[in-house]
């Protein structure tokens, strides 16, 4: 009875450790505008400058919920601040939206407010580097670096596992 249950325990603490080790890894939350949110008068071309998009990566939008909202839209509605043929809408005020395409996404508010400067666009890249780099000083260290961190935080799991079952066998 005892032995079960510190088992379970154990199986639990492991599981909870391997979700909560992984998991940062597989994804960025780029949360736009940072603190200052989805909001008029900014400029999130500086804001979009500013970060690198992989596939799988979530992009965040949080501002006032029936105040404004979120447009998936392509180039044309991004340009003329128009929703119609929208991909995508989005108005929870807090809205994680999965990048799961590589390219170029355009997302816009859809009251009035694309104007004022609530529109933002950002270029999501292959999660592998390209077999050929025509800019490589540039390429290699983006994409070597999650390889290098996922080695760093194997030898982190399998030195944990090991006092997990060390712990576990008492
Ligand atoms: C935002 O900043 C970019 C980059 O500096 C600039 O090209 C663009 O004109 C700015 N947009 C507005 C609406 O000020
Ligand atoms: C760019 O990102 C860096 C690091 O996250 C931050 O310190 C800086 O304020 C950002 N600049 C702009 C213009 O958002
Ligand atoms: C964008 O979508 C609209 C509405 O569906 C369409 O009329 C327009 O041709 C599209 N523009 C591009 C560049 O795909
Ligand atoms: C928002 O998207 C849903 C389906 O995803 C669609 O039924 C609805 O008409 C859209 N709303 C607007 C305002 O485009
Ligand atoms: C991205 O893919 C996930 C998993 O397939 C799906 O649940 C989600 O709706 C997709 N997001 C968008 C914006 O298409």
């Amino acid at each position: 009875m005892a032995a079960s249950s510190s088992h379970l325990t154990c199986s639990l603490l492991l599981l909870t450790f391997i979700t909560f080790t992984i998991s940062p890894v597989t994804a960025t939350d780029h949360i736009v505008g940072a603190n200052r949110g989805w909001n008029p008068g900014q400029n999130y071309t500086l804001w979009a400058n500013n970060q690198t998009f992989y596939v799988g990566d979530f992009i965040s939008f949080r501002y006032q919920k029936n105040q404004y909202n979120v447009f998936e839209v392509n180039q044309t509605g991004y340009d003329n601040c128009i929703t119609e043929g929208a991909f995508g809408n989005y108005s929870s005020g807090k809205d994680f939206i999965m990048l799961n395409k590589t390219g170029r996404h355009y997302f816009i508010c859809g009251n009035g407010q694309c104007f004022n400067g609530m529109k933002v666009s950002v270029v999501v890249h292959p999660l592998a580097a390209p077999p050929t780099s025509s800019t490589g000083e540039h390429s290699t260290p983006k994409s070597s670096a999650p390889v290098v961190l996922e080695r760093g935080l194997w030898s982190l799991l399998l030195s944990n596992l090991a006092w997990f079952g060390f712990v576990c066998w008492i």
